[in-house]
């Protein structure tokens, strides 16, 4: 397939871009480099050999997205690009309402305009709220989110939902991320925040290198089995060849397909601090420190519905997710 990719040359997207590239797809991406560098293309192309087109072009500019779709057959569209800091989107909600959302209407407008009703959207496991039990499946209730980040989310999805309602032609896969770690093994791809990062791994990881002095663990009185908060970690590689089965989605009978892209194993704060230490021989230093505000105790996936439908489940460690950031971050800082 011919498929655009937008934020391609974000985190998540470009491990995507080469996972697409790798199985053989057209790709073209679209990106501003709002919280990416441009030497990612490169890098795809170094890591996959093969080469791609790319608009350097905000996806809430209709006009110039609409050259995109004028000069490309493009078949459908995998919608990554969007703000994503959670902290940010409390301080300022009216860029992330406008950002996120305008983004998903032009790009549905043009896929439809140019009769490609095909999507899959970069969803969050934020979108159950807090929920009741663990592991969380794909049914559970959604919301209440607990920031204008994950209110975006939950909003565009059912901004999906209501599309598909009005117009039963459209295939929209919806993709709940749980917790992407890791890098790709060529050190070429990873996540490297700038300034103070606010996720754990790319803190632990500053920490590793000395950038930062200590970790600061939030809470240890959570009902987990150590008191620090559990999450399902996953491997970006594997969360991008989630992406890569989901396009099978968008070919099947026209409908809205849901899933969680997790491990489905839930690993505490300091499981993963201990992993790491482990793994890379290395000592983090570490405080227990109050919890954060909006965090919830436990959060990880049931991912039996993707394994079925799909034919994806996610192959890589806790140990392999710990050792390629800390490739990538010696091989980046
Ligand atoms: N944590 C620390 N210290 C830190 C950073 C995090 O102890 O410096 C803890 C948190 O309290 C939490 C765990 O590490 O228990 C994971 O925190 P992250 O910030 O890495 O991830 P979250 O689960 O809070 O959030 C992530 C994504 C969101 C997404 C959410 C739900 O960042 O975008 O998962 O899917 F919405």
């Amino acid at each position: 397939m011919n498929i655009l990719v937008t934020g391609g040359t974000g985190y998540i997207g470009s491990h995507t871009v080469v996972e697409l590239l790798n199985e053989g797809h057209e790709v073209v991406v679209v990106d501003n480099f709002f919280n990416s560098k441009p030497d990612v293309l490169d890098k795809i192309k170094e890591i996959t050999h093969k080469d791609f087109k790319f608009y350097e072009v905000d996806c809430c500019d209709e006009e110039k997205m609409e050259v995109v779709f004028k000069e490309n057959d493009i078949d459908g569209a995998i919608h990554f690009a969007g703000y994503k800091a959670v902290g940010e989107s409390v301080m300022k909600p009216m860029m992330y309402y406008e950002n996120n959302i305008l983004s998903t209407l032009v790009l549905c407008k043009l896929l439809r305009k140019y009769n490609c009703k095909k999507i899959i959207f970069s969803s969050s496991a934020t979108v159950y709220g807090n929920p009741h039990t663990v592991p969380i499946q794909e049914d559970f209730p959604l919301g209440p989110t607990t920031n204008p980040y994950g209110s975006t989310k939950l909003m565009i999805e059912g901004i999906l939902k209501d599309i598909f309602v009005s117009d039963k032609e459209w295939n929209i896969v919806l993709l709940r991320y749980f917790n992407p770690i890791g890098a790709h093994e060529s050190c070429l791809l990873g996540e490297n925040p700038k300034g103070i990062p606010n996720n754990l791994m790319p803190y632990i990881n500053k920490v590793a290198v000395g950038e930062l002095e200590c970790l600061g663990v939030f809470g240890d009185d959570y009902d987990t089995h150590d008191g620090t908060g559990v999450r399902d970690y996953i491997h970006v590689v594997d969360l991008a060849k989630g992406h890569v089965k989901a396009l099978q989605k968008l070919v099947d009978q026209p409908e809205v397909y849901i899933y969680n892209l997790g491990t489905g194993n839930g690993f505490s704060v300091l499981d993963l601090v201990k992993t790491y230490e482990k793994v890379n021989n290395i000592k983090l230093n570490y405080e227990i420190k109050p919890r954060r505000a909006g965090d919830i105790a436990a959060c990880y996936a049931d991912s039996s519905k993707a394994k079925k439908e799909l034919g994806w489940e996610a192959v890589k460690t806790i140990e392999d997710m710990c050792k390629d950031s800390y490739q990538f971050v010696i091989h980046n800082s």
